[in-house]
Parts: structure tokens; sequence; C-alpha cells
């Protein structure tokens, strides 16, 4: 883990104080060099001026297998990579998670980063005495953030249906993260104005860390 994974800390801006959060954003975009990837740097620019702390992965410099071979029928060793993926959500207060929309749903590599690191044991475990779910990361909050191309958000879900509740409520909910989502787009239709605007309200949802 990096030395910036720090404690909380009061930070004091001119006209407030604040209580620092620990903030995890991760890129779900294989490549950074794209409007997702701007996205993620404006939210981590608004956190980092407001006094937050941040830990920023992009999921195209982690090392792994995102395929889990067997199920839960065998366990597959998790890459160093992603045993220090789960230590920055352990020290995350509020996580971020930002991906492009390819075919109504996450990138294939952050379906495959879930499959392999979300476990039972790290985010959950089958209670077997209460046959309910324990939920290990209910001490956080999260924020996703999904890009669109081609469809506003009604569009999508107008034609194909919910398609952030997977991640917001089967996964990082089934983990007891209390999840917002904010949906962007048609990005690849708008103009420069637009999108500029866009990246502004994502640097002030950074500040507030929400
Ligand atoms: C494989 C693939 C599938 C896509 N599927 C959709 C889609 O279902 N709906 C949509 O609005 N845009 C879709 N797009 C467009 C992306 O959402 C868009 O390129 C992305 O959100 C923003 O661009 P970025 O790659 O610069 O971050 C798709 C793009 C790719 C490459």
């Amino acid at each position: 883990m990096s030395a910036s994974l720090q404690a909380r800390s009061l930070v004091y801006l001119p006209n407030m104080a604040i209580t620092a959060k620990n903030i995890l954003v991760l890129l779900g975009h294989p490549d950074t060099d794209t409007f997702s990837g701007n996205v993620a740097d404006h939210y981590q620019a608004g956190a980092e001026d407001a006094g937050h702390i941040v830990e920023r992965v992009n999921i195209g410099d982690l090392n792994f297998d995102p395929i889990l071979h067997k199920g839960y029928k065998e366990i597959q060793a998790l890459e160093p990579d992603l045993l220090t993926l789960q230590d920055k959500f352990r020290w995350a207060d509020h996580v971020v998670i930002i991906y492009p929309n390819w075919w109504v749903t996450m990138p294939a590599i952050l379906k495959g980063l879930f499959d392999r690191f979300w476990l039972p044991g790290f985010a959950f475990n089958f209670n077997k005495e209460t046959k309910r779910i324990d939920q290990h990361l209910k001490d956080k909050t999260g924020r996703v953030i999904v890009i669109s191309g081609t469809h506003t958000a009604f569009q999508t879900w107008w034609n194909y249906g919910d398609f952030t509740n997977e991640i917001q409520h089967g996964i990082l909910g089934f983990a007891g993260i209390k999840t917002k989502v904010k949906t962007l787009g048609p990005c690849e239709k708008v103009d420069g104005f637009c999108r500029e605007s866009w990246l502004k309200d994502i640097e002030k949802l950074g500040q507030k860390a929400c």
C-alpha cells in the first residue's frame, strides 16, 4: 500500500473546515486518454482541491487475470495488484468508480475485476447461522459515474432497461456501500462547451466528496 494511504484529518480551507475523506477513484476504462479518463481527473482534482486524500487507480495499470476460472469452487490466488486494491477499498471512506457505457453495461475488464476481487471474506460473507449476507463494507459511501457515447441515460433506459442497477445495488450495495449514480451522455453528440460544463459539475462532486 502506498504511503499516501493516511488516516483521516481535519483540513481548514479559507471559509470552512471539512473532515478530509479518504477517497478511492477507480477508472474502469482501460485507456486513460479518453473522456472517461478526463472525468476521473476532474473528480480527483476537485477532491484534492478541497483537501481530501485521493488514491487513484486506473484499471489499465492493474496486472490480473479477469477470468474467475472456477467460480467459487476453487480458490484462485489473488495477484498482488488485487490484494493492494482490496486494501485501498478497506482504507477508503468513499469509493468512486468511473467507466464508459459499453453495450449497456460496464467494460468486460471491470466486470472481470469484480469477479476476481469482490470475494467472500473481503466484501461479504454468507452467514450460515442467520442465512443472510454479512456486508463488510457498510461504513463506506460510493459514487458511480457512467459515460455514454450515443444515448442519453433516458434513451438507454427506455430502449434496454436499467443499466446501472447491477453495479449500484448488485455489486457495491451487496457489500453495504451506499452508492449514488451519475450518468453523462451522449458525449459523442454534444459540443465541447457541454462536455466542459459536465466536467465542472464533476469537479464540484469531487470537492463535496459525494
Ligand atoms: C465497445 C463499445 C460499446 C459501446 N456501447 C455503447 C452503448 O451501449 N451506448 C452508448 O451510448 N454508447 C456506447 N458506446 C460509446 C461509449 O459509451 C463512449 O465511447 C464512451 O462513453 C465515452 O468515450 P471515452 O471512451 O472517450 O471515455 C460504446 C463504445 C464502445 C467502444
